[in-house]
């Protein structure tokens, strides 16, 4: 079963509920871009390639909810729905870059069917670049995959985090492809458990094996030589090379520099953002206390407890040993080969 939880069907956008698994498989079927944008915001979208793609379709169903014929009057109230979307998740870059994305289409249009239209090409355009850009990251990074490689990963960035095939384990399924032996282990990822709900999940779908374990048995198992490397995927990279992602990663990348074990990071340029420095400028949500205080709707906390739930930390560049985009492999310094990937992917450097 190829995993898609973002796409058209005809004039409906299909979500899957990841909210539901692995309990349950439930898609959501919409014409709403409010609903979307209320996904995008309870996670029942998530994953930074998958926010910025659903963004893209909300904004359409957008367009399509405008009647009126009056070009700056549709553009207008459509910019209201793109700000309701950039309000949902401030940390992966994908989000806003496909705003921008949808923004530029629209205002190279004369009327608001022509923008319908328009957006609704360049929605599909996003879905399918974003797959293309997966496998390319794939085929890439399972050079950098020994033959039995024991490869551990944090949170979910596989195709359930995307449009399809997954950035982090789109690097695994291509070193499978390729007819390498490989065995993942899979940080549970405290509080949202991304990583034992989904990573698990879609391993376990396709026969990759898979060990869970939780977020404090990383060090043991790297102390005990069961880790060969490491690969996560990103919700925003530096100029600099450092890299936001799901809280906890930034554990894993400081073990692994001491055990010597190579931490490698798979992500399309999109989640590139030249605009900022260094990762002190990366935007990091925070959400609500009750992820950390209650499981599956059960408190484990004591009450009146202080609660800090930050969904992303920054990892440094000096602890990252390569990016893998789908321009190539980005090695430090960052500043210069992620300038190169970027250029390379908007057609400057051929
Ligand atoms: O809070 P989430 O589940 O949206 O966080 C997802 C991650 O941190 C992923 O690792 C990241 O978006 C990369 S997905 C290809």
């Amino acid at each position: 079963m190829e995993i898609r939880p973002v796409r058209w069907e005809g004039d409906v956008l299909v979500l899957i509920d990841q909210t539901q698994l692995p309990h349950r498989f439930v898609e959501v079927r919409t014409t709403d871009w409010r609903e979307v944008v209320e996904a995008i915001r309870h996670m029942v979208v998530r994953g930074a390639p998958a926010i910025g793609a659903a963004a893209a379709c909300g904004l359409v169903l957008a367009a399509e909810a405008i009647e009126t014929s009056d070009m700056p009057a549709f553009y207008e109230q459509w910019l209201k729905a793109a700000d309701a979307f950039a309000s949902t998740r401030p940390t992966a870059v994908n989000l806003f870059w496909a705003i921008e994305r949808m923004k530029r289409v629209a205002q190279h249009c004369n009327n608001p069917e022509e923008a319908r239209r328009c957006l609704r090409e360049e929605s599909e355009t996003i879905l399918r670049e974003d797959v293309e850009a997966n496998r390319a990251i794939g085929r890439h990074g399972q050079t950098l995959v020994p033959d039995g490689a024991r490869i551990l990963t944090h949170c979910n960035a596989g195709a359930l985090a995307t449009v399809g095939y997954g950035t982090a384990l789109g690097v695994i399924r291509a070193a499978v492809e390729a007819g390498k032996r490989v065995s993942v282990y899979a940080d549970e990822t405290r509080p949202r458990l991304q990583g034992m709900q989904l990573t698990a999940w879609e391993l376990v779908q396709e026969g990759i094996p898979v060990t869970v374990i939780t977020d404090n048995m990383a060090g043991m198992l790297m102390r005990q030589g069961e880790i060969d490397m490491v690969v996560v995927g990103a919700d925003r990279i530096a100029a600099n090379g450092d890299v936001a992602n799901k809280v906890g990663t930034y554990s894993v990348a400081v073990l692994a520099k001491h055990h010597g074990i190579p931490f490698y990071v798979a992500a399309p340029v999109s989640t590139v953002d030249l605009s900022v420095a260094d990762g002190s400028g990366i935007p990091i949500e925070e959400r609500s206390p009750e992820e950390v205080t209650h499981i599956a709707g059960v408190r484990i906390a004591p009450e009146g407890v202080k609660v800090i739930n930050p969904a992303f930390d920054v990892t440094p560049a000096e602890l990252v040993s390569a990016i893998i985009t789908e321009e190539g492999i980005a090695r430090p310094p960052y500043t210069d080969s992620l300038a190169q990937m970027v250029a390379k992917r908007s057609g400057e450097v051929r």
